[in-house]
């Protein structure tokens, strides 16, 4: 391509937080394509894009550690729009001053239109926006002016028409703008570029470069049975058709119930039978015998997965030459592995183990899905016709319910506890609830840190209003609690005895069956699609050290760094805890009342 093309599309420059990837997926919605790249990007790797965005970020322009940014990106004539610390940097660059405020300005605000700018056509003259900044522009640069203010902020949007140059101090990404989208739609406008970004046109467009890329070799990959590897199976099946494609699906023995066949089926249905499925329970089973430490447990299902996977890609002798690996690794991985912050350790992980770094290096490894967020490449399947419940279905933790089947040494009682709990009491009685701390431990996550602590269970009517209020604070207020739960199945709450438990078949088959119940309660019930993800748990306790007991997570999500517990309707919560409790060997049930944070998605 001549380097004075424009391309249709808008460069992201991250700032760090995860800003950058709502902006870039708000102007993909809008139908332009839109990428990430470093603030200190070269101009020759930037390219001539149509318009670029400064992304906000968690930074000071005066900071030390402030993320080193490309100023000659300021004089591209590139239209150029800053958000928040994006736009304080071009004040900061260009003349202008940034200063700290005394105290931070966060939520909404009211903005007051106050120029006319082609950036904010169709808007009225008071919109609600999103603040959330510590520093902010105290003086412009010349040449520019300023067309929105708040109360607390003079200089809330400003603008250099000639330029094309546009700073808001607001975020328009977020929903909590309601204009946001009409701010963004002006921007693309201003920088010219069409709206004819769609999933059809990126399939076809997807589906020829394989096909180039590919030549005359074939794929082989590795498929999990979660939506991302399976539809880049679907995607290169399509592409190169059965006979060029090997899928394999290894089954930990850490899955749901029907979940390999449910997968194997779909792909029939659409006329591929090119999915081996090898069945590697025991060597799984064997490699976490005994073990009863959550990281431990977690260590040795990933080693063993890598070990495995080995073996299986040895076993098939394939020439290196002549086949590919294909990987589901979506966007946020690839941006993320490529230096920026933040990195997803767990996921990064098994897409980028040495053998695999070295295989990209070598040019052997195709990823088809590497531009796409996770809502698009559910898009994909849809449009390439997997069926909905696929398509649809909540995240599923690599190690599986390995990490759902809570392991302990035993001989820890609920007894042991007593000041904690009479801590708890002294808050949930006066509400009308009786309350006991279980004896086990699960994880949970505060600021930066992960903590490992007692849940405190409580036993009365489950009304979330109240519920919530209580959650929140027991696990403020209480050192040593960090979760809890509600009792909804199970007779009245005694004290509670872990026993010695591991992670073996039949406790494995317990969970899978209690789970299989619970979530076809949410599908029989419609309630499937309103919840993120619910995790179901098996604890190793109860009042005579025989049976167990189980906890299901039912969590609102929209970015899993932060959730909600579900508030579901009861007669759904009382028909969960029925069903469970019918397997017979299950002594309560409890429903996990605690938002992330202060409590993780899964408890362990
Ligand atoms: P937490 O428990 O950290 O979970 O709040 C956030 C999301 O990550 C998933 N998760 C995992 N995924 N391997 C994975 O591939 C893991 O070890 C793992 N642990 C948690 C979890 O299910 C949720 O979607």
């Amino acid at each position: 391509m001549n380097s004075h093309t424009i391309q249709n599309k808008i460069t992201v420059l991250d700032f760090g937080g995860q800003y950058a990837h709502l902006i870039t997926k708000r102007i993909r919605r809008l139908g332009v394509y839109a990428d990430i790249k470093h603030p200190d990007v070269s101009l020759e790797e930037l390219g001539r894009p149509g318009g670029i965005i400064l992304s906000g970020g968690p930074s000071s322009v005066y900071a030390e550690n402030a993320p080193p940014f490309n100023r000659q990106i300021l004089g591209t004539g590139i239209p150029i729009l800053g958000l928040c610390y994006g736009m304080q940097l071009i004040a900061y660059f260009l003349g202008g001053e940034v200063r700290r405020l005394a105290k931070r300005e966060y939520g909404r605000a009211e903005l007051e239109v106050t120029g006319h700018s082609p950036l904010f056509e169709g808007l009225s003259r008071q919109e609600l926006v999103w603040m959330s900044h510590g520093d902010s522009v105290a003086s412009i640069p010349g040449g520019y002016r300023s067309i929105g203010k708040t109360s607390d902020c003079p200089f809330a949007a400003v603008s250099n028409e000639e330029e094309r140059i546009y700073g808001l101090q607001f975020h328009p990404e977020v929903t909590d703008t309601p204009s946001g989208s009409r701010i963004l739609e002006n921007f693309i406008r201003i920088c010219g570029l069409e709206r004819n970004w769609s999933m059809e046109g990126y399939i076809e467009e997807k589906m020829k470069e394989i096909r180039e890329n590919v030549g005359s070799r074939n794929v082989f990959l590795l498929v999990s049975g979660g939506v991302d590897s399976t539809v880049t199976f679907t995607l290169l099946n399509r592409a190169l058709g059965e006979d060029r494609v090997i899928g394999i699906h290894i089954d930990n023995g850490f899955m749901r119930k029907n979940e390999t066949a449910a997968v194997k089926e779909a792909l029939d249905r659409l006329g591929f039978h090119n999915l081996v499925v090898v069945d590697r329970t025991e060597d799984f089973l064997r490699a976490v015998e005994g073990l009863t430490d959550p990281q431990e447990k977690r260590k040795a299902i990933g080693d063993e997965f890598m070990y495995v996977k080995d073996r299986e890609l040895e076993a098939l002798h394939l020439d290196p030459d002549r086949w590919l690996l294909g990987q589901g690794t979506l966007y946020p991985d690839i941006i993320e592995s490529g230096g920026s912050r933040h990195a997803d350790i767990i996921k990064t992980h098994h897409n980028r183990t040495d053998m695999i770094k070295e295989m990209v290096a070598r040019g052997q490894v195709i990823e088809p899905l590497d531009q796409l967020y996770k809502d698009e490449v559910r898009e994909v399947g849809e449009k390439l016709g997997l069926p909905c419940e696929l398509v649809w279905r909540h995240p599923f933790p690599g190690p599986g319910i390995g990490v759902r089947v809570l392991c302990d040494r035993g001989g820890v009682s609920s007894e042991d506890f007593k000041e904690i709990r009479s801590r708890v009491r002294e808050k949930a009685e006066p509400a009308g609830y009786e309350a006991m701390i279980l004896p086990v431990k699960s994880v949970g996550v505060q600021g930066d840190c992960r903590t490992y602590a007692h849940p405190a269970a409580l036993d009365g009517p489950p009304d979330w209003e109240k519920l919530e209020l209580l959650s929140t604070d027991i696990t403020n207020e209480i050192t040593g609690v960090n979760r809890v739960v509600l009792k909804i199945g199970g007779g009245a709450l005694k004290p509670l005895v872990s026993k010695a438990a591991t992670l073996t078949s039949d406790r494995l088959d317990l969970l899978r069956e209690a789970d299989y119940q619970a979530m076809q309660v949410l599908r029989e019930h419609g309630l499937y699609a309103e919840i993120f993800q619910m995790p179901v748990v098996l604890l190793p306790i109860s009042s005579d050290c025989v049976k167990e007991s189980v906890v299901i997570r039912p969590l609102r999500s929209s970015d899993v760094m932060t959730a909600k517990f579900y508030r579901m309707p009861v007669g759904s919560v009382e028909e969960i805890a029925r069903r469970i409790l019918a397997l017979g060997v299950i002594e309560y049930v409890f429903y996990d009342l605690t938002n992330k944070p202060p409590g993780t998605f899964e408890w362990e």
